[in-house]
């Protein structure tokens, strides 16, 4: 939807800009989020973001939320972490992860932001191979 200013600059960021609430659902998914991870916004808003990611962390990010929400210690949060995300065919890949908190009209939402390590970690695959 570019019905507003914040879908407008979600879509123009380079980098995949994901929206979810506090138990994980996608509330909203950029353009370059569908470039990256194969599907189109429709058919992940209102499903798990651990439909984005491989096992085992799929299994388990619920509780990583939990964990959060109970503890208030992020793990992720302000600091960012390079994980593995799972595009729409299944096929895994390199992505620097840094995950923001905000509240909007009552509700407590996370902004994951995925930054494609792809070319950069093939690049360092082919620089120790030519060593
Ligand atoms: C926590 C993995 C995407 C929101 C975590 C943790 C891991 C993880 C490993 C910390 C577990 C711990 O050490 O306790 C992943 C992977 C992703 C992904 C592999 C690949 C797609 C996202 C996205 C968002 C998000 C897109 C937000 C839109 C959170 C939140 C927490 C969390 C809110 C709890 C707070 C924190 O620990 O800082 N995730 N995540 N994650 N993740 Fe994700």
């Amino acid at each position: 939807s570019k019905q507003d200013l914040a879908s407008a600059l979600m879509d123009a960021a380079v980098d995949a800009i994901i929206v979810i609430n506090d138990k994980g659902i996608i509330q909203q998914f950029s353009e370059s989020a569908r470039a990256l991870f194969g599907y189109a916004a429709e058919e992940v808003i209102g499903h798990n973001v651990s439909m984005l990611m491989p096992y085992p962390d799929a299994r388990h990010h619920d509780r990583y939320i939990e964990n959060y929400k109970n503890s208030g210690v992020g793990k992720i949060i302000g600091i960012g972490r390079d994980v593995k995300g799972q595009r729409k065919d299944g096929q895994t890949f390199p992505m620097h992860l840094s995950v923001g908190e905000s509240e909007f009209a009552d509700q407590h939402l996370f902004v994951g932001i995925c930054h494609d390590l792809s070319n950069y970690k093939n690049a360092l695959d082919k620089l120790a191979a030519a060593e």
